[in-house]
């Protein structure tokens, strides 16, 4: 049996699993002094694995997840696999503009350093994988995304852009029926603003359920339900493994008339309705 250990942003997720029965939770101790420093420490276990579950979503939690992955070398573990709920920075995975990092290849270098082994669930990328020095795999757990999910009038899964539309698929057949489309999208990366294109499909009076990896600032999805809403099409579900939900984001699909925002606790939010757990225990076991 393995340790599991949770990082302060991931302690949901960590329970998940070890109510999956892949390893005993311990409990570390979180400080956080004056100056912002953090010091995580492990207590004494006796297990050669641990599992140490570290969501990046901020700066702190890069750290955090660093800190813990030498807590436990220091406890003795000789086998550590890092689950990664939501991989931090994946998106800038090439320098877009000259000067710029790598960033997602600067954080793979320095949590591979403290790691036998990497799992990371619905990276931004799947390529991103290849930026990890140990063994890593991506889990896909777009299909528990599908359980929520009311009974639906002649579904519609759609993709928000192209990208996402094997992330639809697989929920389109999590839930058992549906068509299956995407939207065009373009970003405009200096200020932002996003305009989403809507498909030919026949929306009128149909139950759409859009799929994307990340609801970050709100602007891809609540440009897809504004494009949806200027048809009579029946009830807007907007999902997503990653609820990053940044500032005003929930309040954005809120006004865009959204019938329910459904995530996963791969960040924990209060839209984090489903657990990413039982597919991360699928690959541990
Ligand atoms: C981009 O390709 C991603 O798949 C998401 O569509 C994007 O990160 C969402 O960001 P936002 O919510 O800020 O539009």
């Amino acid at each position: 049996m393995a340790t599991i250990v949770p990082a302060p942003s991931s302690q949901s997720v960590a329970a998940a699993l070890a109510a999956t029965g892949v390893g005993t939770l311990t409990t570390p101790t979180y400080e956080w002094f004056t100056d912002d420093e953090t010091l995580l420490s492990v207590p004494e276990f006796d297990d050669d694995a641990a599992i140490v579950v570290g969501s990046t979503a901020t700066n702190d939690a890069h750290i955090e997840l660093l800190q813990l992955q030498d807590a436990v070398r220091e406890a003795g573990a000789t086998d550590i696999t890092t689950v990664i709920p939501y991989l931090g920075y994946a998106r800038q995975d090439q320098a877009f503009k000259t000067g710029q990092p790598v960033s997602a290849r600067a954080m793979a270098k320095a949590i591979s350093t403290g790691t036998d082994r990497v799992i990371v669930v619905n990276p931004h990328e799947p390529d991103v994988t290849d930026f990890f020095t140990v063994p890593t795999e991506a889990v896909d757990a777009a299909a528990a995304l599908a359980d929520p999910l009311d009974d639906l009038s002649e579904p519609l899964f759609v993709a928000p852009d192209e990208g996402a539309t094997t992330l639809a698929t697989t929920t389109r057949d999590a839930y058992g029926e549906g068509e299956v489309d995407y939207f065009e999208k373009e970003r405009d990366y200096d200020t932002g603003a996003v305009e989403v294109t809507p498909s030919d499909a026949t929306v009128e009076g149909r139950d759409v359920v859009l799929v994307d990896d990340i609801i970050a600032t709100g602007g891809t999805m609540s440009g897809a339900i504004d494009a949806l809403h200027d048809h009579d099409v029946g009830r807007v579900y907007a999902c997503c493994v990653h609820p990053v939900l940044a500032g005003a984001a929930r309040t954005k699909l809120a006004a865009a008339g959204v019938e329910a925002v459904i995530g996963t606790d791969t960040i924990e939010r209060a839209v984090s309705d489903v657990s990413v757990a039982p597919a991360i225990a699928d690959v541990l076991r």
